[in-house]
């Protein structure tokens, strides 16, 4: 049993681990403003509702709970939006990463899970990508969150914070068992979109049809919100077992497009997917795929979800649990 410091635990991916974390035994605080998380995805008594950039609470929260290890979810994810506000992401994915890292090092914390994305690598030569694909990220978002993976870098070769910095492709899904699900507000990735063009009937715009793919539309690797979760806690293993620092793709390694999505929404709601097909949107890559093979390798991680129809229907379950079965 180790004690860890979830930030951004009242979010989707962070309330998924926290719930997973708990399962094995571990004793988990969580770290969340609530900008943008909910207090119903956290399991009570262990929210502190705190933000990244109050110095004090959060040294009176390290002090109170003497950390193992903290794993770092807390940011703004939307990367439209932070190409219309640079500073805000800047400040608060940057800059929120830094002032932890300095209350944690006041602390003496120094194993750290960071939540990184595949937007750093912008727009990639080539599919699968590797960990060692070029960094070259064409949002705001992607090279705040490079900022942070930069400043892991130099904090394990100067001052021994050991880390893993998973970068995420495309989350999906929910775990029944928890109740929680994707709740971004507002929503920008597809499944819960496609969920909402069923239930309100007003067409999904399709971001473009003439892309250098088999259909047409975008190629994206989805991964199950739970293979998320224990990819982080094979990393938290990893360092809590005094394992070195590390930087792994967190996809499945197969990638489904635009199209494919909606196919498989059509089937698994057995409803019509209501769509109109678009330009495209400034800044998409036409593929982003994962090689993964250094996660399964380094940490023995597998997903457990391989198909998109079993990603989809446990997405569609918390919709339906969410907002009531569609259609009736
Ligand atoms: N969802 C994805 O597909 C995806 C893909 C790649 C990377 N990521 C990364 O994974 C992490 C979690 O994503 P998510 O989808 O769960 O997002 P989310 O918005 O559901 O969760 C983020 C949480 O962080 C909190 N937060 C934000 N800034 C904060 C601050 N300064 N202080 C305290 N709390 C703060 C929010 O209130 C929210 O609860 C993010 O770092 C995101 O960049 C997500």
């Amino acid at each position: 049993m180790a004690r860890i410091l979830v930030t951004g635990g009242a979010g989707y991916i962070g309330s998924h681990t926290t719930h997973y974390l708990l399962a094995r035994g571990h004793d988990v605080q969580v770290l969340d403003d609530l900008s943008k998380g909910y207090a119903h995805n956290v399991p009570k008594g262990r929210l502190h509702v705190v933000n990244l950039h109050d110095s004090s609470s959060l040294d009176q929260l390290l002090a109170a709970h003497r950390f193992d290890a903290v794993v770092h979810f807390a940011a703004f994810i939307a990367v439209g939006e932070s190409a219309r506000e640079p500073e805000r992401y800047f400040r608060n994915n940057a800059g929120g990463s830094l002032a932890l890292l300095e209350a944690i090092e006041r602390h003496g914390v120094r194993r750290l899970v960071f939540s990184s994305t595949a937007a750093v690598y912008g727009n990639p030569e080539r599919v699968p990508i590797p960990e060692s694909a070029p960094l070259l990220p064409v949002s705001p978002y992607g090279e705040s969150k490079l900022m942070t993976e930069t400043a892991l870098k130099w904090l394990d070769a100067c001052s021994g914070l050991r880390y893993v910095a998973l970068r995420y492709f495309n989350a999906c899904g929910a775990e029944a068992a928890f109740g929680i699900g994707e709740e971004h507000e507002p929503e920008t990735h597809l499944i819960p979109l496609v969920f909402r063009a069923i239930r309100t009937g007003v067409p999904l715009t399709v971001f473009g049809g003439d892309y250098a793919t088999p259909d047409g539309t975008c190629i994206r690797d989805y991964i199950h919100v739970s293979d998320l979760a224990s990819a982080h806690l094979a990393a938290l293993d990893s360092l809590l077992a005094g394992g070195a620092s590390g930087v792994f793709n967190a996809g499945t390694g197969r990638g489904y497009s635009v199209l494919e999505v909606l196919r498989a929404a059509g089937e698994v709601t057995g409803k019509k997917v209501p769509f109109v097909m678009g330009p495209r949107r400034e800044g998409d890559p036409a593929e982003l795929v994962a090689d993964s093979s250094k996660l399964r390798k380094t940490l023995g991680w597998a997903p457990q979800y391989d198909s998109l129809s079993a990603m989809v229907e446990s997405a569609w379950g918390f919709e339906n649990r969410r907002h009531g079965p569609a259609g009736t």
